[in-house]
């Protein structure tokens, strides 16, 4: 199993105060250091943490292949196909949104992704198309022309959280899953069943498959035992640890799960 260290959660902090550092810069090293493979960082169309100047620095810098998402906002392809990560993965964006809530809705932006994906071809990059775990959205993206799907696991992260944390419900986004344990371990399973499904035919449709958001060091190990997949985008979770243990520990712990 591949680990792409998603670094993004570096700059928020920085940008909590508007200054230097931490710069995500630094972390290239430590996590190659660590063993991971891939640095992942997404560009935002209103750059909440990483910079324009950032994404530069980090793909020309980066030891590791650079696996850069994005919109599918013109001006933001423009950006990625002069960067030329290894990788683009396209995310649906919301400025309103904490994080990015759902995979992409590929049948309604069918022609503009076809599009972007030409392009970013031209440009020698491949691209992963992040998408919930659904047979037919498999066969899409195999479709449009992707070399790779990342299938999010935030529902599955959802439900996990919700049967497995001692923390107030009343704390999670997703309330209305506030329900009894014997329900939420059915629901667990059946998340975890999807993901599985979803793998498989993506891997028989000759696609890559990666999957990531909202794993952590407690419900990462199911996801990393689904044997289609062969990489995890993982960020929160590995920056927020690495307060207590440092960046190089953090990596190392969720390598150690994974592996
Ligand atoms: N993969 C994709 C496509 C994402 O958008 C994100 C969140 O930026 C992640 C992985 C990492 O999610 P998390 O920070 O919850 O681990």
């Amino acid at each position: 199993m591949k680990l792409g260290v998603n670094i993004d959660h570096i700059a928020v902090l920085r940008q909590a105060r508007l200054v230097n550092d931490p710069d995500p810069l630094q972390a290239l090293g430590i996590v190659q250091r660590a063993g991971a493979d891939q640095i992942t960082i997404h560009l935002r169309e209103d750059r909440r943490h990483i910079h324009d100047d950032d994404a530069q620095m980090i793909v020309a810098q980066s030891p590791l292949p650079v696996n850069l998402e994005c919109s599918i906002n013109e001006e933001i392809i423009d950006i990625i196909c002069r960067l030329r990560p290894h990788r683009a993965t396209l995310v649906p964006e919301r400025r309103e949104e904490v994080t990015t809530e759902g995979g992409l809705d590929i049948f309604t932006y069918e022609e503009r992704l076809q599009a972007v994906i030409k392009k970013l071809h031209t440009h020698e990059i491949e691209v992963s198309l992040f998408v919930d775990p659904d047979e037919t959205l498999m066969r899409k993206s195999r479709e449009l022309g992707a070399e790779w799907v990342e299938l999010h696991t935030g529902r599955y992260a959802n439900i996990y959280a919700m049967r497995h944390s001692n923390l107030p419900r009343t704390r999670y986004a997703v309330k209305e899953w506030d329900k009894p344990r014997r329900e939420l371990d059915t629901m667990l399973n059946q998340s975890l069943q999807t993901l599985q499904d979803s793998a498989r035919a993506a891997q028989t449709l000759g696609l890559k498959v990666a999957a990531g958001h909202g794993l952590n060091y407690q419900n990462v190990r199911p996801v990393a035992d689904i044997s289609p997949i062969e990489e995890l985008n993982i960020g929160q979770s590995i920056i927020a640890r690495s307060v207590y243990t440092g960046l190089e520990q953090a990596v190392k712990d969720m390598l150690a799960l994974i592996r």
